[in-house]
């Protein structure tokens, strides 16, 4: 259950003209193995991750998220290849202020039929694994920046996505947690078997990934593989 970008090109307006955000993207991320995207900002990462997501749809080129070409989808098809194959973690944290934690991952399984006993225990067993065990009942006024941040890593696992996509997930923690959290999605990639994209500044944390991309401009350039 693999990603695919195929040729992506996608292009914003901007005054008269267009912006090329990406020119021409090919990437392929195999189930099991995390890719980091690195490069400066407003070089194309998050909107490499748009087009991945399938909430910007490109110009030209093609997008496969776990087998299924997404060019021919209609949008409610889109929304539910979202729901039930791809976790997304936002730059933003874009948490619900009157949800505690817990909550905040169950109502992503909402839709899912599963029985909420299950849907809470998951929930836990996820905040668990981002080290906010104890923090469950904690609304996001109360948690901080960082651990903002590990509440929406842990709800884009809630549904058991084949393709994990996020931005940025380690700028809002300090070094040691910064770490903890990649060795999360690192093992996370492994034992789930998911495709994973990883949007990072922090270049001290790429020895944790499979391969390492540049974006430079909208173009994609793959750095040479470590020995
Ligand atoms: N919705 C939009 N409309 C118009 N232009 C946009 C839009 N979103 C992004 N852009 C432009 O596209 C280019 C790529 O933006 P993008 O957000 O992908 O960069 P980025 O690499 O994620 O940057 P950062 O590291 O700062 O988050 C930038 O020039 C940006 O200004
Ligand atoms: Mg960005």
């Amino acid at each position: 259950m693999s990603l695919v970008l195929d040729s992506v090109t996608l292009t914003y307006p901007d005054g008269d003209g267009r912006l090329t955000a990406l020119d021409a993207v090919s990437l392929d991320v195999p189930a099991g193995t995390l890719t980091a995207v690195v490069g400066p900002s407003g070089s194309g990462k998050s909107s490499l991750l748009a087009v991945a997501a399938t909430l910007v749809t490109p110009d030209r080129g093609r997008v496969a998220v776990a087998g299924t070409d997404t060019a021919a989808l209609s949008p409610a098809d889109k929304a539910r290849l979202r729901r039930e194959h791809i976790g997304i973690v936002f730059q933003q944290p874009n948490l619900l202020p009157s949800l505690n934690a817990a909550e905040q991952l169950q109502v992503m399984a909402h839709l899912s039929g599963r029985p909420p006993k299950a849907v809470r225990g998951r929930a836990l067993e996820l905040l668990d694994a981002v080290g906010l065990a104890d923090q469950a009942h904690r609304r996001p006024h109360q948690l901080s920046g960082g651990q903002r941040q590990r509440v929406n890593i842990a709800r884009a696992l809630m549904n058991e996505p084949s393709v994990l996509l996020v931005d940025e997930p380690t700028s809002a923690l300090d070094h040691e947690r910064g770490a903890a959290v990649m060795d999360l999605l690192a093992s996370l990639t492994v034992e789930r078997g998911t495709a994973t994209v990883l949007v990072t500044h922090d270049r001290t944390h790429l020895a944790r990934t499979d391969r390492t991309v540049t974006v430079q401009d909208g173009r994609l350039t793959a750095e040479p593989v470590r020995a």
